[in-house]
């Protein structure tokens, strides 16, 4: 599959950004062995809580740190002690920053510099293990992404739809932001308006119109939060829901992908018909958007697209995507260059209905 610098991406092999690397449960069951951004990760739950995402193999003797189960301190549950890690093999500690803590054997004096890990920015994020990746190492340049309807008790909580891994690059998931002209063929949701709009690391779609099935008006404001969380709100008739679907490259060309709704309980406290409900309703979502899912583990790369007049802004969409992989002081050239709002020629702007649906979105935690 086509890689980045086929399409013109780069100077960096992988994006800069904030991306799911595991559900938060998951890390609940104990450490993990993960691969992104062409890099082997261990990511665990220290005992305080904190999640925690270290380089993978061992200075010592480069050994993984998580992905043997077979070692006795793995067996019996003592790799993790404080927000530390021992390495399975000679039981080397490393703390959270990487550092080697302890060495069962130690002769005395320092540990050797050396003796270092790279360490990972991760946070818990609305049930997600969420890291900021910068392939230039700086520190996050905006939060990560949080709805305020996560915290909110009337809210049912989303658990992740782990849909795998695409051979596919993950720009042309990103295409789906920009693509008007899919949602009747593949959707069977043609839309009367649609627009997009750029806002700096944010990449906004809007878009609605009658369902022809249902004769009910479906309206969505669907926002990328940088290269890898899409968060979108939707209404259909009077129920509002919102989306998640997030892509972490693994290696260039491929890329994992997950997705999840959140619905509202009837009163203030979810019950379990709530509870069923919103599994139903995040059901349906993945349903609708298992259509093009299944298009892209299908589809050859689309490095050029034959772009036609009533197509979206592809082309516009891409380049915003670019600036993930430009040098992180560029990112203002991009955002003076690309910021404010597109439109397809014959496709109508949104009306005030949905300037009042999005007042208060793209909030950040
Ligand atoms: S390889 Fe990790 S402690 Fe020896
Ligand atoms: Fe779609």
């Amino acid at each position: 599959m086509a890689q980045a610098k086929d399409y013109g991406l780069g100077p960096h092999t992988y994006p800069r950004g904030w991306f799911i690397v595991a559900e938060s449960s998951e890390l609940d069951r104990g450490p993990m062995a993960v691969r992104f951004f062409g890099q082997d990760f261990a990511l665990y739950r220290g005992e305080s809580g904190r999640p925690v995402m270290l380089d993978a193999y061992c200075p010592h003797m480069q050994t993984h740190l998580t992905a043997s189960d077979s070692a006795t301190i793995v067996k019996e549950g003592k790799q993790i002690e404080g927000d530390s890690i021992r390495c399975p093999y000679h039981g080397w500690r490393f703390g959270p920053d990487g550092q080697c803590d302890d060495i069962p054997y130690h002769d005395g004096g320092p540990f050797p510099r050396s003796a270092k890990l790279g360490c990972h920015h991760v946070e818990d994020v609305m049930g997600c293990v969420m890291v900021w990746y910068d392939p230039e190492g700086k520190p996050p340049a905006y939060p990560a992404p949080k709805l305020k309807e996560w915290d909110d008790p009337s809210w049912v909580r989303w658990e992740l739809d782990h849909l795998g891994e695409l051979n596919l690059h993950p720009i042309e998931i990103l295409d789906n932001m920009a693509d008007a002209q899919h949602l009747g063929p593949t959707h069977g949701a043609p839309c009367e308006f649609f627009e997009n709009e750029f806002r700096d690391h944010v990449y906004i779609q809007r878009q609605g119109g009658v369902h022809a099935g249902y004769g009910a008006l479906l309206i969505s404001s669907t926002w990328y939060t940088g290269p890898g969380l899409l968060l979108s709100k939707q209404s259909f008739g009077d129920v509002v829901t919102y989306e998640l679907i997030a892509n972490t490259p693994i290696d260039d060309g491929k890329v994992k992908v997950w997705h999840a709704a959140l619905a509202q309980a009837k009163g203030d406290t979810p019950t379990d018909e709530d509870i069923e409900m919103a599994r139903q309703i995040q059901a349906g979502a993945l349903d609708a958007f298992s259509s093009d899912f299944s298009i892209w583990q299908n589809k050859g790369s689309a490095v050029r697209i034959l772009q036609q007049p009533k197509d979206g802004p592809f082309s516009k969409g891409r380049r915003w995507y670019k600036q993930f992989y430009d040098l992180a002081e560029k990112a203002g050239e991009y955002h003076k260059e690309l910021n404010g709002v597109l439109h397809i020629k014959d496709f109508p702007a949104p009306d005030e209905r949905l300037r009042d649906f999005e007042a208060d979105l793209f909030t950040e935690a």
